[in-house]
């Protein structure tokens, strides 16, 4: 049997993350992801922006950039009560400038309880965690709406390379598809700006993704 490029995680699971989060730590290669946002960040939000993230998890990419934009007002959402447990420690150096809600993507009103407005919304191999197209279609169109007409996507996440000689789980798809779906809830110029850790002959599911950049 072929075998599937994914991962199976236990994020409300207290053993699970904590073993994840010091597994899955900013590399070097994943620092590369984290510069791109942090200088798109940089050249189109105001230095107080208020950014919004998507499965915030430990919180590695929230300290990069709360430390490198001293005026950031950030909010972090994740569906893990561990996971945010885990940022709060790590941001606690932040703290008045970030707020985490335990939120799920797919079913809680996330945004409630984020001021508007929000000029970027950003995530990290997370919403290929949502299962399908269809369901990161749903969470890129809510963000198309929360930012109301004005600010911009970053997503890096996990993808099925153009090239694929393997099988990916459904939430892993071709860059065309993600530029697709997030033209057709409404960003406009849609594009990849990076593609990272590419391995197309014998990939890890810790390998093969991207940046998608969508702007109102
Ligand atoms: C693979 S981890 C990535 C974490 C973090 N962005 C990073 O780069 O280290 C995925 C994160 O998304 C969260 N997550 C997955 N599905 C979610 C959902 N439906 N709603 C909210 N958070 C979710 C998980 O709890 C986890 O923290």
């Amino acid at each position: 049997m072929q075998e599937v490029i994914g991962a199976c995680h236990e994020f409300h699971d207290k053993e699970f993350v904590d073993d994840w989060a010091e597994r899955f730590v900013p590399t070097s290669e994943r620092l590369e992801l984290f510069s791109v946002i942090f200088l798109e960040l940089k050249a189109e939000i105001p230095p107080n922006g208020c950014v919004v993230e998507l499965g915030i998890g430990p919180g590695y990419l929230a300290s990069y950039l709360l430390s490198r934009m001293p005026e950031i007002q950030y909010y972090g959402i994740d569906f893990s009560r561990r996971m945010l447990d885990i940022a709060k420690q790590r941001l606690s150096p932040h703290s008045g400038r970030i707020a985490n809600i335990q939120a799920d993507l797919l079913k809680d009103n996330w945004w409630m309880d984020v001021p508007m407005p929000v000029n970027a919304i950003i995530t990290t191999w997370s919403l290929h965690d949502l299962g399908s197209p269809e369901k990161v279609e749903l969470a890129y169109k809510k963000c198309a709406q929360v930012l109301q007409g004005r600010g911009m996507i970053l997503n890096g996440d996990f993808i099925k390379p153009d090239k694929a000689k393997h099988e990916y789980e459904p939430g892993r798809f071709e860059i065309a598809k993600h530029i697709e779906i997030l033209c057709r809830v409404g960003f406009k110029n849609a594009e990849c700006l990076v593609i990272l850790e590419e391995e197309i002959e014998s990939p890890t599911a810790a390998q093969n993704y991207a940046c998608f950049k969508g702007v109102l």
